[in-house]
């Protein structure tokens, strides 16, 4: 992998988290690291900084790592893991060692002291700088309704990106 400025990334983000799905890795090497697929989220800026908007409900186990680090990324692959993203999306890292069951490998950042997916196109290195649980309460009924019945609310990241990798 090879680092690039985020002034040069040239891909269409919608399509890449809603069509090709990403996988969140949250982590570090004292914790060791879990990911999940994600397919909602964001790019943009925010406090002069390039972040990534991230929302993981809070009884996904990759949750449990972002409530012990502010450490974690998002890896962008190919279709030819179509199987190996559906199981990061459909099992738990509480259940099964997902990476064992797909022969996908975490890679290690020393600098940022971060794991990522080495068998990404291209991925994001990530430092939470501020999280919150979505209110409930202010939600459009027609969304609580539809994606919150048993209140499993998500939470939002907002995550400096710190490293762009790609192939
Ligand atoms: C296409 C797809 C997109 C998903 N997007 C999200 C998401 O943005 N946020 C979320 O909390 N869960 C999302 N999920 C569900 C988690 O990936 C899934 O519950 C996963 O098994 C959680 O793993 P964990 O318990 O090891 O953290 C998505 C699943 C799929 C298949």
């Amino acid at each position: 992998m090879k680092e690039f400025k985020i002034e040069e990334y040239n891909k269409n983000f919608f399509t890449e988290i809603d069509k090709k799905w990403g996988i969140v890795v949250s982590g570090n090497k004292n914790i060791g690291a879990n990911g999940m697929t994600v397919s909602w989220g964001g790019i943009g800026v925010i406090w002069n900084r390039c972040v990534c908007y991230l929302f993981v409900r809070k009884s996904r186990y990759t949750h449990d790592f972002f409530d012990k680090t502010n450490n974690c990324s998002i890896s962008f692959l190919s279709d030819d893991y179509k199987k190996a993203k559906a199981l990061f999306g459909s099992k738990s890292g509480r259940d099964i060692d997902k990476f064992k069951e797909t022969n996908l490998n975490l890679e290690y950042d020393q600098e940022l002291d971060t794991y990522y997916i080495k068998e990404a196109d291209n991925c994001f290195l990530l430092e939470v700088l501020y999280s919150i649980d979505l209110p409930i309460d202010k939600l459009d009924s027609k969304i609580k309704d539809r994606f919150y019945p048993t209140n499993d609310i998500h939470t939002m990241y907002v995550c400096e990106i710190k490293k762009c990798l790609e192939k």
